[in-house]
């Protein structure tokens, strides 16, 4: 009885409700090279854009879905802007975590009433479709959450974008949602951004991983993971941990000048048939060695799909209470070891796969020495 008026009242202090990712914006080099990248590769569809064609004349945006992922690639097409001095300094890579929300206005005052920088103040923005409120905080390095109300909206994507000119046929490869986004911050900052996470934004600490959950013998790290009141939004922060050489978030940070998003989950229906597809469209996974799959029953006990197509598509696999997981790594996308993506299929498990950390960290510090970086 008491556990429940306990749960209610959590509820009642949920001051910053959320019911998802919005849409993640990158900052690249050449947009419209990158959404042909995400439209062939991924599959995603180009549904908006926004670009001198549409009157904007400092930067040119193409937005892109699959189910419920919005991506959103942008670039600048002015010397000095805020757009060009973040790329010339981290590259191409995830400047805004957009989170959807109800009331952009209530989201902004009670997060920096708690102590968030303020990035954009609410803001009202419409054109022939309706309007949308937006606002917007700083989180760690130069990222930012924005969120986003749209109840009143119903263009495209947002005020500003139109449909596209002209969008080519896509095959989609069966991502459905964003399942977490990571980021990595620097040398003993985890805890700062963890009661960042806490307490501006509400989150609870879901799970912690220490060095000794994840190091090998160089590349380690220490991660704990925040989720939202209802858990749609799940953002694992990663410092660097000491190694006998280079830990791999110590290498992202140097090659992204600072703190930012690392990875991005995208939760799956099938992860052998999308995994099979993306490779054949040209897209890399990290190498997981075959004696990986010796004894990988043994830890993870029956599982419904066939080992040999796992270990033919490199994917893991990996056990909790409540079920299992699949789930496979991308190596950057970028040419700087910076962003990649996980793909995760979710068969009950609700953590992160702590179990492949080990296998995986190996085949990571392969590619780091590969690179020089270790
Ligand atoms: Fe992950």
């Amino acid at each position: 009885m008491q556990r429940e008026v306990l749960e209610k009242n959590t509820e009642v202090v949920d001051f910053l409700p959320l019911n998802g990712t919005h849409h993640i914006e990158f900052y690249v080099g050449n947009a419209k090279q990158s959404a042909y990248y995400y439209q062939q590769a991924w599959g995603y569809k180009l549904v908006a854009y926004s670009g001198p064609e549409t009157g904007v004349r400092d930067r040119a945006s193409y937005v892109l879905e699959q189910q419920k992922i919005r991506l959103v690639l942008t670039t600048s097409l002015v010397e000095g802007s805020e757009i060009s001095d973040h790329h010339k300094k981290h590259g191409d890579g995830v400047k805004f975590l957009s989170l959807w929300v109800d009331d952009a206005t209530k989201s902004f005052e009670e997060t920096v009433k708690r102590g968030a920088k303020p990035y954009m103040e609410p803001t009202k923005i419409e054109d022939q479709n309706g309007y949308v409120i937006v606002s917007a905080i700083h989180t760690y390095g130069e990222t930012i959450h924005k969120f986003i109300e749209r109840k009143n909206y119903n263009g495209p994507f947002l005020p500003g974008f139109a449909k596209p000119a002209f969008a080519m046929d896509v095959k989609p490869v069966g991502l459905r949602y964003v399942d977490h986004c990571v980021g990595n911050v620097g040398w003993g900052e985890m805890n700062t951004w963890v009661k960042f996470y806490e307490d501006v934004m509400g989150f609870k600490l879901l799970l912690t991983f220490d060095d000794k959950d994840i190091s090998t013998e160089y590349s380690a790290l220490m991660s704990k993971v925040v989720s939202n009141g209802n858990g749609y939004i799940k953002f694992p922060i990663n410092e660097p941990a000491e190694g006998k050489k280079k830990s791999q978030i110590e290498e992202y940070i140097d090659f992204y000048n600072g703190s930012g998003v690392q990875h991005i989950a995208i939760e799956v229906e099938n992860i052998i048939e999308t995994v099979g597809e993306l490779r054949n469209r040209g897209i890399e996974f990290l190498y997981v060695p075959d004696t990986y799959y010796d004894d990988v029953l043994d830890r993870v006990g029956e599982i419904e799909e066939n080992l040999e197509d796992l270990k033919r598509l490199n994917i893991l696999v990996d056990r909790d209470p409540d079920g299992y997981l699949l789930q496979i790594f991308t190596k950057p996308v970028e040419d700087r070891p910076t962003l990649f993506y996980e793909i995760i299929q979710r068969k009950g498990a609700q953590s992160f796969g702590k179990g492949n950390f080990k296998a995986l960290f190996e085949s990571i510090e392969r590619e780091q020495e590969i690179r020089g970086n270790l």
